[in-house]
């Protein structure tokens, strides 16, 4: 699994190499989850959305243009550098999300958190509790938007690991709909699951 250090090399590439990679694992569908969850979010002006692992910052930055307030998290300087440039008046954090949510968004409310690749580094018990801590950080009616590397039965998962064998990443947790819903579920979480592609799916909790 790449730390912050590996993303910061990564992002000067990144953008063209999801291009290069977006018909195969793990990008496979890249461009239609990111149209996806654009989709579900485009033109509401003057809402408040958070991305966790916004990377170079190609979703947001629509979102940006479009008179949205961005904040991000992510640990890489790298990349935050990028969306800096992207988005001048975006107010982006240094941060390892698997030490939960930073102080400075504790008192914060969002009407969209989301977050596209990034959610595999955690395991699915971090997945689960993360996501409830941040259901805290939504205004009424707001909603977490989840895009990943993901698959509706672990069986598709095996198929797609078989199949990509020479390049699977075991570092990776990926998100499995029959295992991730009712986990969420039980902890009085409702959320619906989406495939998008053969490796990638959008969870969407309200
Ligand atoms: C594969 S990129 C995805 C970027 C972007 N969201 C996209 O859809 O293209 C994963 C991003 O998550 C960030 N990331 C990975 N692990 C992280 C962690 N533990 N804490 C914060 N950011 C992390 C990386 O720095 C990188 O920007």
């Amino acid at each position: 699994m790449l730390d912050n250090i590996g993303f910061d090399i990564w992002s000067k590439e990144y953008d063209k190499s999801v291009e290069k990679g977006s018909n195969e694992y793990p990008f496979d569908g890249y461009y239609s989850v990111l149209s996806y969850v654009y989709n579900l979010i485009k033109n509401k002006e003057e809402i408040n959305v958070l991305d966790i692992g916004f990377g170079t910052g190609l979703l947001t930055n629509k979102l940006y243009s479009e008179r949205a307030n961005i904040c991000g998290i992510d640990f890489s300087q790298g990349m935050i550098d990028i969306a800096q440039e992207k988005m001048p008046n975006g107010k982006f954090i240094k941060w390892d999300f698997n030490l939960g949510i930073p102080s400075q968004l504790e008192k914060e409310k969002f009407d969209y958190i989301i977050s596209s690749y990034a959610i595999h580094h955690l395991d699915n018990d971090k997945k689960v509790e993360f996501v409830s801590n941040l259901k805290d950080l939504l205004n009424e009616n707001g909603k977490i938007i989840i895009a990943d590397i993901a698959f509706k039965t672990e069986g598709e998962l095996i198929n797609c690991k078989d199949i990509n064998s020479n390049k699977w990443d075991e570092d990776e947790i990926y998100m499995v709909e029959e295992k991730i819903v009712p986990q969420l579920f039980n902890k009085g979480i409702h959320s619906t699951y989406t495939q998008i592609s053969s490796c990638a799916g959008i969870l969407e909790i309200h």
